[in-house]
C-alpha cells in the first residue's frame, strides 16, 4: 500500500504468520484464535485447529461453508458478553438521549458519555486495550433531530485526558479541542458540550486530545446522526425528510443500520492488524445480517480507521444510492456499488434486495488487505 511498508523489516503479514506459526509468546498477544485469510495462512491454521473449527460451525445460526477450511474468517468466537457489546445489536441500538422541552419550546436532548479504559476482544482471542466512550467501541450511536438543543454531559473516568469533538455546526467553545473552551478534560473531571443540531446528516464524534492519532485509534469515536425535520421542508422534500426522521412511521418501515469502519493496532507498530465494522473482525460473516427481501435498507456508514489513508465499502451483486455526509435529501451518487472514504468521511447508503434470490450477499472493504483482515460480512436475504 505504501513505501513505508516495503521498507519495514517486519510487516503485518509477518505478524499474522508469527501468530499462526506458534510464536504467540514472542508477540505478547494472548491469542487462542486468530484472523485467518485466504490461501496458505488459512490452511495452516485450519490444519492445526480443525476441531475448534467444527465447534464454531455448530454455534453459528448460519454455517458458512468452507469458513474454517481455507476460507476467509476467524476460528472461534468473540465473547460479546464479556465485551459488553454485540455487533449485531450495535447495528440499531441508537441512543436517543433524554428528551424534554426548554421554556422557549425547543426540544432538549441530553446525552451522558463517560470515557472508560476497557480491554476488548476484537477477534477470537485477540484483545485490545481500548479507551472507550460508555464502555463500547464505537461509542453510543447518538441520534437527534435537526434544530434540537443537544446537551452532552461528558465525564472522564479514564486514565488520560480526553475530549469529545463533534462534527457539526457549533461554537468554537464547544468544539472539544485542546486549548479552546473546556479543552482537554483531565481524568476525574467533567464538562458539558451544548449546541443546536445542524446540519442534518450522518456525522461522527471523536476524542481530539493529543496525540490525536493515539486517542482515535484507541477507540474513542462514534456515530452521530441528525435527522432532518420535515416541518422545515415543503413538497417532495417534506416527504423525503419524513422517511429520514426516526420519529415518523415512514422511517420506521425502513431497516436502518449503523456501521463504523475501524481498525486495531494490536502490536503497537503504528499499523492495524485487525479491521472491522463495529469493532469485531468478521462479525457479520459469523452472524450474517438478516434482511428482508422487500424492505428498503439504509446504512449509516462512518469511517474512523486510523493509520490507513482510505477505507471503502463494496456491495456484492447489488448497487446502492449514496448520500455523501447524509446532508442532502436526494442521493449525491446513484447506482454505485463501491464508495471510498478517508478518515471521518461518511454517508448514507440505500439499497434493496427486492426481487433477488434469497441467500448470502457479501459486503466488504475493497482494499483487499482490509477485507482479509476482518472487514467483510454477509447480508442474509430472506424471502
Ligand atoms: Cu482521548
Ligand atoms: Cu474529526
Amino acid at each position: 500500500m505504501n513505501d513505508k511498508r516495503i521498507l519495514r523489516p517486519f510487516t503485518r503479514r509477518d505478524f499474522l504468520k508469527t501468530l499462526l506459526g506458534g510464536g504467540l509468546a514472542a508477540t505478547g498477544v494472548a491469542a487462542s484464535g486468530v484472523v485467518a485469510s485466504r490461501g496458505g495462512v488459512a490452511s495452516r491454521h485450519a490444519a492445526s485447529h480443525s476441531t475448534e473449527g467444527h465447534t464454531a460451525h455448530t454455534n453459528r445460526s448460519t454455517p458458512v461453508t468452507g469458513h474454517a477450511h481455507g476460507g476467509t474468517g476467524t476460528v472461534g468466537q468473540v465473547d460479546h458478553a464479556a465485551n459488553g457489546f454485540d455487533p449485531t445489536a450495535m447495528l440499531s441500538d441508537w441512543d436517543y438521549g433524554q428528551v424534554s422541552t426548554l421554556p422557549g419550546g425547543q426540544t432538549l436532548r441530553e446525552f451522558h458519555i463517560a470515557a472508560v479504559d476497557k480491554e476488548i476482544e476484537v477477534a477470537p482471542g485477540v484483545f485490545f486495550p481500548a479507551w472507550t466512550y460508555n464502555q463500547r467501541v464505537p461509542g453510543p450511536s447518538l441520534r437527534c433531530v435537526e434544530g434540537e438543543r443537544i446537551r452532552i454531559k461528558f465525564v472522564n473516568a479514564g486514565s488520560h485526558p480526553h475530549t469529545i469533538h463533534f462534527h457539526g455546526i457549533h461554537s468554537a467553545r464547544m468544539d472539544g479541542v485542546p486549548g479552546v473552551g473546556a479543552g482537554e478534560i483531565a481524568p476525574g473531571e467533567e464538562t458539558i458540550y451544548e449546541f443546536d443540531a445542524y446540519p442534518f446528516g450522518c456525522h461522527l464524534y471523536h476524542c481530539h486530545a493529543n496525540p490525536l492519532k493515539r486517542h482515535i485509534h484507541k477507540g474513542l469515536y462514534g456515530a452521530f446522526v441528525i435527522d432532518p425535520d420535515p416541518e422545515k421542508y415543503q413538497g417532495e422534500e417534506h416527504e423525503l425528510a419524513k422517511a429520514r426522521n426516526h420519529m415518523y412511521p415512514e422511517t420506521q418501515e425502513i431497516n436502518e443500520m449503523v456501521m463504523v469502519m475501524n481498525g486495531f493496532d494490536t502490536n503497537f507498530d503504528g499499523e492495524n492488524e485487525v479491521y472491522a465494522v463495529n469493532s469485531v473482525a468478521f462479525a457479520y460473516m459469523n452472524q450474517p445480517i438478516k434482511i428482508k427481501q422487500d424492505q428498503l435498507q439504509r446504512l449509516y456508514l462512518v469511517n474512523i480507521t486510523e493509520f490507513d489513508p482510505i477505507n471503502s465499502i463494496h456491495l456484492h451483486a447489488n448497487f446502492f444510492d449514496y448520500y455523501d455526509h447524509g446532508t442532502t435529501l436526494k442521493p449525491t451518487h446513484k447506482i454505485i456499488d463501491t464508495v471510498m472514504l478517508c478518515q471521518a468521511q461518511r454517508g448514507i447508503l440505500e439499497f434493496s434486495f427486492k426481487g433477488f434470490e434469497p441467500g448470502l450477499y457479501m459486503f466488504h472493504a475493497h482494499q483487499s488487505e482490509l477485507a482479509e483482515l476482518g472487514w467483510m460480512g454477509f447480508f442474509e436475504v430472506t424471502g
